[in-house]
């Protein structure tokens, strides 16, 4: 296995920025089942971010993300917020690419270009509603840290969806009670 300094400043850049962040769980990266049939196509457009768990990229409010396929049929993911008050909404745009053509919900993204790209898995979607996305980085095996998304067409999703998609998050033994949520309002 081959452990880049990229990869290692990708994950060690979160505790110089001094943001919420724990080491992970030990052990390997768990392997969570994705969504079955994923059709990429009824997934793109734009979602908005209900509830995380922490990545140092996404610190502001009124968070959203649209994929869409470029001409080289790579994805285009774009990041969408405000500074947690008052300001101008920044825009991250990163790649994503399918890394599994047997499960194509497995996609890989990345937000610097020579970055290589990390995991960037579709647990559950219903392409209308919600969405659970997963990210997983393991460290030498000897522990991982883990990124998590509860997307929603809406600024706002029913708490019961929202605690399926965490039942769903706790089958790869995620510990959602450090997911944070988003603030959607006066957006
Ligand atoms: C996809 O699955 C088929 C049948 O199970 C298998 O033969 C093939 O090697 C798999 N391809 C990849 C890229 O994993
Ligand atoms: C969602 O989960 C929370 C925490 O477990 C619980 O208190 C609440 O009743 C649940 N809501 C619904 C609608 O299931």
């Amino acid at each position: 296995m081959k452990i880049s300094v990229v990869l290692l400043l990708s994950v060690f850049l979160p505790v110089i920025k001094g943001q919420a962040f724990r080491w992970g769980p030990w052990g390997p990266c768990p392997e969570p089942a994705v969504q079955s049939k994923f059709t990429l196509c009824r997934f793109f457009g734009k979602w908005y971010e209900i509830e995380k768990l922490p990545g140092f990229f996404e610190t502001g409010k009124c968070t959203e993300v649209s994929y869409s396929l470029r001409a080289d049929r790579t994805i285009a993911v774009t990041l969408k917020e405000y500074p947690p008050r008052e300001g101008v909404p920044y825009y991250t745009e990163g790649t994503a690419v399918v890394q599994d053509a047997n499960q194509t919900a497995k996609l890989g993204v990345t937000f610097t270009p020579s970055n290589p790209y990390r995991p960037y898995w579709v647990l559950s979607t219903d392409y209308t509603t919600s969405a659970v996305l997963y990210s997983c980085i393991d460290i030498l095996r000897i522990f991982h840290v883990e990124y998590a998304w509860i997307l929603g067409r809406g600024r706002s999703l029913p708490e019961q969806t929202v605690n399926a998609s965490k039942e769903i998050l706790l089958g790869s033994n995620t510990d959602v009670s450090r997911m944070t949520w988003t603030n959607q309002e006066g957006c």
